[in-house]
């Protein structure tokens, strides 16, 4: 089966997921601390015939610094259940609090990468950065600049290479 039938049938509840209450974006950095951080923001599909998952992280995250040291990074699809502590990591920063004492979550690290695996969620995937590029402002159209830049700044476009996919798959609707 190829890269991207077998991604197919994860795609449709990380999409719906993600479209609604957000995914979790797992990153560590030198110290080896785990963060998490919500999205709404991501892709997946295979680019350079690898399976790939990319994210967008502005550069003022904690999570922003934890990728560019660790080069890897986790993202878990949540549960329903989970909602209120998606709300928690897309509002505080993993500068200020551990989001997993906040949140109760537990976690353990990858199989093939040290950013965490979110415990009870029923997909995760683990990435390992492939290549990154940061948002060129001057290519957005002006009031996509103004409205989603107003401080400028930039997302960073990470590209994951799909090393791991924990969970089911389920056929597409
Ligand atoms: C539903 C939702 C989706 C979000 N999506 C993104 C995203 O795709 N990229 C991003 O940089 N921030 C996104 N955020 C904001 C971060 O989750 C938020 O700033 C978080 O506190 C950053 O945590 P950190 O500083 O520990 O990295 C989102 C927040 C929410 C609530």
């Amino acid at each position: 089966m190829s890269a991207v039938n077998d991604l197919v049938r994860y795609m449709p509840i990380t999409y719906l997921t993600m479209t609604d209450i957000g995914l979790l974006l797992g990153s560590v950095g030198y110290d080896g601390k785990p963060n998490l951080m919500t999205i709404g923001w991501g892709l997946v599909g295979v680019i350079w015939y690898k399976p790939i998952f990319m994210v967008a992280v502005r550069i003022s995250r904690y999570t922003y610094k934890l990728m560019e040291e660790s080069g890897e990074f986790t993202v878990n699809v949540p549960s329903k259940e989970m909602s209120e502590a998606c709300r928690i990591c897309g509002t505080i920063s993993g500068r200020d609090a551990d989001k997993f004492e906040k949140t109760g979550l537990k976690w353990r690290r990858g199989d093939f990468v040290k950013a965490p695996v979110v415990e009870g969620c029923p997909i995760v995937y683990e990435c390992k950065v492939l290549y990154k590029d940061v948002v060129n402002l001057q290519m957005l159209p002006g009031n996509m600049v103004e409205t989603i830049y107003p401080k400028r700044d930039a997302h960073i476009l990470y590209y994951g290479e799909i090393l791991k996919i924990h969970g089911e798959p389920k056929s597409p609707p």
